[in-house]
């Protein structure tokens, strides 16, 4: 980074702190005394609807992020993502996860959806069951999506996922399943996995009458023994946990009906059309980006909750803690700089209301506040008609209750009206007040559709590389995956019965000798 822009970056960050300590100590209900407030941070996109008004924040500040943005060239970087420049510059390559669902897919693409799409009409007759192996990104997307969409699965069809090289989930996979009507699909972009190869050739040894494989190494994969035919090609322009749009989801155009995949990625170039166009301050993936950074960098909140009200979206906090984490866990910038401040906050969540008789303790009265970002559909819902109102109230009364929450004095006035006494209501006061004041923002889908779902994924998708922008790190590698991996591989022979490798520490080589 050049002096001049170093000198920018530092003043409007020194902006964005100063937009924070005027809004550090503020109550977050005084702000709603402005009349416009929920009007001015409403904001739409395609089947998206994102309310941010009960963060800590206000247009003023949301502006100073917009600054930051334009001195990190948020303009530039997307419009280079979007031209298929190199963007992803630690491996080189470009990033066009974009342009696997883009209405101009190159012919490239076009020609693996239709070789998709004619193995699908040819292979379902033959089967009863789908088992998909595949791990991270070859595994999180597709199997979010069928399980978001699974109404949409054809009758009588089962699909299995397995992942983990704890043998218990591969054998869980095939339990029950007979092999003769089975499909065997092995996902991993460079089919060199270790948990992946491990669960294929397991399965493969049980003899499913098909195999099939996406990958972007599709010469290791006939190596390996999956008929040609039934490769399906992906491109290293193509980021693992990015790559739902791709064959890595053929168990998707295999098992859902209704053109369900190919109106998944109509939805995401929704989005797409949305976030390269719109600017930032009219952005949705920008703006849920600018907030995300301001809770993380400017009030220094270290984690947030991703809370589905919706039991489809039960995998969706899964999907996200690999795109976020994977994608912006980083310590540099893209120029190899140690970072000021950390890219992004810990990802995680569950679906609600279950939630609510788990962790939503600690969000209402643990010491420290941590935001959360409430996600429902208001479109048509399945099962008994009634539970739509409750979904509803239950997710709107979280939000307020994080907000508004119940002084001391309150909680005792309640508790003497119903009789308690006075004693009492003084000993238990303090544990049955909440501080409140605390950040959340509600989202909505306008359906549990397949486009709205596409809509939300690439909203992820881009709000990842917003966020990323701001921060100044790469979000497009995963170096940080590596070294365990290369120490598991070294490991491992001590485990099978070789020496423990000279290297190993003292803690380590006494595991080694415990589990052999
Ligand atoms: O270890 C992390 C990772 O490389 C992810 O980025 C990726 O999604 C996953 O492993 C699976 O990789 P592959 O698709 O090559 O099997």
């Amino acid at each position: 980074m050049n002096a001049t822009s170093f000198a920018a970056t530092k003043q409007a960050w020194a902006n964005v702190a100063r937009e924070a300590a005027r809004l550090a100590n503020v109550k977050l209900q005084d702000l709603f005394a402005d009349p416009k407030r929920v009007a001015a941070l409403t904001f739409e996109a395609p089947h998206l609807i994102a309310d941010f008004s009960k963060q800590r924040i206000d247009s003023a500040a949301l502006a100073s992020l917009g600054a930051v943005a334009q001195v990190a060239d948020f303009d530039g970087l997307r419009a280079k993502m979007f031209a298929g420049e190199i963007v992803n510059n630690t491996e080189r390559r470009a990033a066009m996860h974009w342009r696997l669902r883009a209405p101009d897919a190159p012919a490239e693409v076009k020609a693996v959806r239709a070789q998709m799409a004619a193995f699908a009409t040819r292979i379902r007759p033959q089967i009863d069951a789908i088992v998909h192996l595949g791990i991270g990104g070859s595994d999180l997307g597709p199997r979010l999506v069928m399980d978001a969409l699974r109404p949409l699965t054809h009758a009588g069809l089962q699909v299995r996922f397995a992942a983990n090289v704890d043998g218990a989930d591969v054998a869980d996979a095939i339990e029950g399943l007979d092999p003769k009507r089975t499909l065997l699909i092995v996902v991993s972009k460079t089919f060199t996995t270790q948990e992946t190869l491990a669960n294929a050739e397991f399965v493969r040894a049980w003899g499913p009458a098909h195999l099939a494989a996406a990958t972007a190494a599709p010469e290791k994969a006939i190596a390996w023994g999956v008929p040609a035919e039934n490769v399906f090609a992906f491109w290293d322009w193509v980021g693992g946990r990015y790559s739902l749009w791709s064959s890595v989801s053929l168990v998707c155009a295999l098992a859902l009906k209704n053109n369900a995949f190919e109106r998944l990625l109509a939805g995401a170039a929704e989005m797409d059309a949305h976030f390269r166009d719109a600017p930032f301050l009219a952005n949705l993936p920008a703006l849920s980006a600018a907030i995300q950074t301001w809770n993380r960098e400017a009030l220094g909140h270290g984690s947030y909750a991703a809370i589905p009200y919706a039991e489809r979206l039960r995998l969706l906090p899964a999907w996200l803690q690999q795109l976020e984490m994977e994608s912006n866990g980083k310590r540099v910038t893209r120029d190899g700089e140690a970072l000021e401040r950390s890219a992004c906050a810990v990802t995680w969540g569950a679906a609600g209301t279950n939630a609510q008789h788990s962790f939503f303790q600690l969000l209402h009265q643990g010491v420290q506040e941590i935001p959360v970002e409430f996600i429902v559909n208001a479109g048509a819902q399945e099962g008994p008609p009634s539970h739509r109102a409750k979904v509803f109230a239950n997710a709107l009364a979280q939000a307020q209750a994080l907000m508004a929450g119940k002084s001391e004095a309150q909680a005792k006035a309640e508790m003497l009206t119903k009789g308690v006494s006075a004693a009492e209501a003084e000993r238990l006061g303090p544990h049955r007040a909440f501080p409140g004041n605390r950040a959340s923002t509600m989202m909505s889908i306008d359906a549990l559709s397949p486009e709205a779902l596409g809509a939300l994924l690439a909203f992820y998708e881009h709000r990842t590389f917003a966020q990323a922008v701001l921060a100044g790190v790469n979000p497009f590698d995963q170096w940080g995956v590596e070294l365990g991996k290369e120490m598991a591989n070294a490991l491992l022979p001590a485990l099978e019965g070789g020496a423990a490798p000279a290297n190993a520490d003292a803690s380590t080589t006494a595991w080694l000798k415990r589990l052999r």
